[in-house]
């Protein structure tokens, strides 16, 4: 059993981690700003005596030292970060706060504080829209927006403190997640989130373009068991690597699908496709395999039927 520190933890990945965390027997302290986490979210957590949830913001000075310093975890999951890529064009300097200098606070924290492990949630908006597919993580890193530039500065600090500490950095990049809890309050909420929410309403969802651009779909459930690994898996490496499926699903058969399961909702409509979107991204998934064990499992037919179900 370990005592794992996850940051974000009310968030929608966050609060899979520790839920997966707490199911494998660990002891989690979970620490969350909730200004886009919902404590609702951890409803299930709530109800275990081995995890804690205290409300702070990481990005704040002390905060993160003084967390680290009392709870003496064994790994660090840092999933607190300002999660739309959109966000972080409209306030740039939020998004250096967020997801830059708390990362530098929490390196600093888990230097000061002797702690082994630390994972970071990072991104496949690293790689910008190069056109090198599937992605690999020796693929060139261009990213083309602030948010996708803070990550990949974020990564570069936290090797630096690899190569210079007694601390193991794992840095996952995330491919388009999907699953229970994502938000799909804004437009530019993660595409599966707003048509799951679309249909369940009985509405009929649009489509940008002509619905054959493609993303490697994973699901919260197969990340979060991406970040267990990380975080506790014995003597795994220092290192960056995808965490995807390796495939890719057009928005075609993701509607095909939703529509499988409400056969009464309209057909969807098509509209001019998106200023700056990228037609197609998929990551190669082995670097994670070997080095972290970690697989995807959930199908995208299998983690949409969940949806349907659950919300
Ligand atoms: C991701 C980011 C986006 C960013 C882009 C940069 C998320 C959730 N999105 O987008 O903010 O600008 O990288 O490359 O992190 N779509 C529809 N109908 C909808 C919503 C979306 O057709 O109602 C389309 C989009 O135009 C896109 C596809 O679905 O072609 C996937 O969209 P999204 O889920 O936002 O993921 P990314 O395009 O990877």
């Amino acid at each position: 059993m370990s005592h794992i520190l996850v940051t974000g933890a009310a968030g929608f990945i966050g609060s899979h981690t520790v839920d997966q965390l707490l199911a494998a027997g660990h002891r989690v302290t979970g620490v969350d700003s909730f200004r886009t986490g919902h404590r609702a979210n951890l409803a299930n957590a709530l109800r275990e005596p081995a995890f804690a949830l205290l409300e702070a913001d990481v990005a704040a000075a002390g905060v993160v030292d003084g967390l680290v310093a009392a709870a003496k975890p064994d790994a660090v999951i840092h999933l607190a970060a300002l999660v739309s890529v959109q966000e972080s064009i409209r306030n740039p300097d939020l998004n250096y706060t967020l997801n830059v200098h708390a990362v530098q606070l929490v390196a600093e924290a888990a230097r000061r504080h002797g702690v082994a492990r630390l994972v970071f949630a990072s991104s496949a908006a690293v790689y910008g829209d190069t056109a090198d597919l599937p992605l690999h993580e020796r693929s060139a890193v261009q990213p083309i927006s602030p948010y996708g530039a803070a990550k990949l500065a974020a990564e570069a600090i936290l090797l630096g403190y690899a190569r210079s500490f007694a601390l193991t950095v794992r840095c996952q990049r995330y491919f388009n997640v999907f699953g229970p809890r994502q938000d799909p309050a804004s437009p530019y909420s993660g595409v599966i989130s707003i048509f799951n929410r679309r249909y369940r309403e009985g509405l009929g969802v649009t489509i940008y373009g002509d619905g054959s651009q493609t993303r490697d779909f994973v699901s919260v459930h197969d990340v979060a068991r991406a970040n267990v690994l990380a975080a506790t898996r014995p003597g795994i490496p220092t290192g960056v690597a995808n965490i995807c499926t390796g495939r890719a699903t057009s928005l075609r058969e993701v509607v095909a699908e939703f529509a499988r399961h409400h056969p009464a909702v309209p057909a969807p409509k098509f509209e001019a496709a998106r200023g700056g979107d990228i037609l197609h991204s998929r990551g190669d998934a082995t670097l994670a395999e070997r080095e972290l064990g970690f697989r995807a499992r959930v199908s995208v037919a299998d983690g949409l039927a969940e949806l349907v179900r659950t919300g």
